[in-house]
């Protein structure tokens, strides 16, 4: 899956698998992605029920969802290997992989599914979360430019990185906005979507459409979230805004002047425009709809 895909991806609900009411509630809210979560939402003794419950909603899956995803245990813990198989026999679109650490843990998921005959089309995306994920940024995203390989999106592991790293968890995320910035950039590199990590507070909507806001002007796809109520404010902070969209298309209509046909270079209103921002902005009219 090596072209970064046009389905917009703002809003990313997590559900706990062993939440019967959650996940029931999944298909109808307004969010772009669902991730059905096996890992760390769910306590031991309820993984083999949180498993059968997702086979159970996918067999009678309604027609029309958010893009569903499925995130399972790393394959080296007791519940990687029942997971893998829960969520190949469901057959979301993307299965979401934790606690990766190194190319080989994305070859040894990518030949697991294959094991199992998983279509094409079922997407990885995986969880940067670790330390040695972050040193190895680089070398995962190349997984985004191999057209054999099924890696689609990096999702940023906020909450896994600060314990994994002691570093001060502050509202304005001021010591791990470096790591943020660097999994945009390899995303990038790679071709890949990349979605901010949750916010915890999920009864502080303002704080959480300033973090929204932030994580948009970062570079992100979108925010994974916690909480229904999230969902509406992640939205509108991952969708264009007017003005960028006015913006985009007062430079459409100014390289389509005749008299700008062949030209490299033009003046809009006072400023240098160049045809890397026309580029630029028919990719944001794509976002907002208006191709
Ligand atoms: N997905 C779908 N529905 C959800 C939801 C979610 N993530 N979180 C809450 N809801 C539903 C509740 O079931 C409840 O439904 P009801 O009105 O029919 O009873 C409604 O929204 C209101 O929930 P609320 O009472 O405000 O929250 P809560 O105390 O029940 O749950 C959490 C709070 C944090 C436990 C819950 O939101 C949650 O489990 N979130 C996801 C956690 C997760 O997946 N973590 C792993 C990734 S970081
Ligand atoms: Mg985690």
């Amino acid at each position: 899956m090596s072209e970064r895909s046009h389905q917009p991806r703002r809003a990313v609900l997590y559900v706990p698998a062993s939440n019967e009411k959650a996940i029931a509630k999944a298909a109808s809210l307004a969010c772009d992605a669902v991730i059905f979560d096996l890992e760390d939402a769910v306590a031991p003794a309820e993984k083999a029920a949180a498993r059968e419950r997702l086979r159970g909603w996918f067999a009678n899956r309604p027609e029309k969802t958010p893009e569903l995803v499925i995130r399972v245990n790393a394959l080296a813990t007791e519940w990687g290997t029942e997971d893998l198989l829960a969520a190949r026999a469901c057959a979301p679109d993307a299965v979401l992989l934790p606690k990766v650490n190194t190319p080989r843990d994305i070859h040894d998921f990518d030949d697991a599914l294959d094991e199992t005959d998983a279509p094409e089309g079922m997407a990885l995306w995986i969880m940067i979360e670790t330390p040695k994920a972050m040193l190895n940024l680089g070398a995962l995203a190349e997984f985004g430019r191999d057209r054999a390989a099924r890696l689609d999106c990096f999702v940023a592991g906020t909450n896994d990185l600060v314990k994994e790293t002691g570093v001060l968890a502050t509202p304005d995320r001021r010591y791990i906005t470096p790591w943020l910035m660097q999994m945009v950039l390899a995303a990038c590199a790679g071709g890949l979507d990349v979605l901010d990590g949750v916010s915890n507070d999920f009864r502080d909507l303002d704080a959480f459409a300033r973090e929204c806001a932030e994580g948009a002007a970062m570079g992100f796809d979108g925010k994974t979230l916690i909480h229904p109520a999230q969902i509406e404010p992640a939205l509108k902070a991952f969708s264009p805004s007017p003005d960028a969209v006015a913006e985009a298309e007062a430079i459409r209509a100014a390289f389509a002047l005749p008299e700008n046909a062949g030209k490299g270079v033009i003046s809009l209103d006072g400023r240098m425009v160049e045809r890397l921002h026309l580029a630029q902005a028919e990719r944001l009219l794509g976002r907002a709809g208006r191709s």
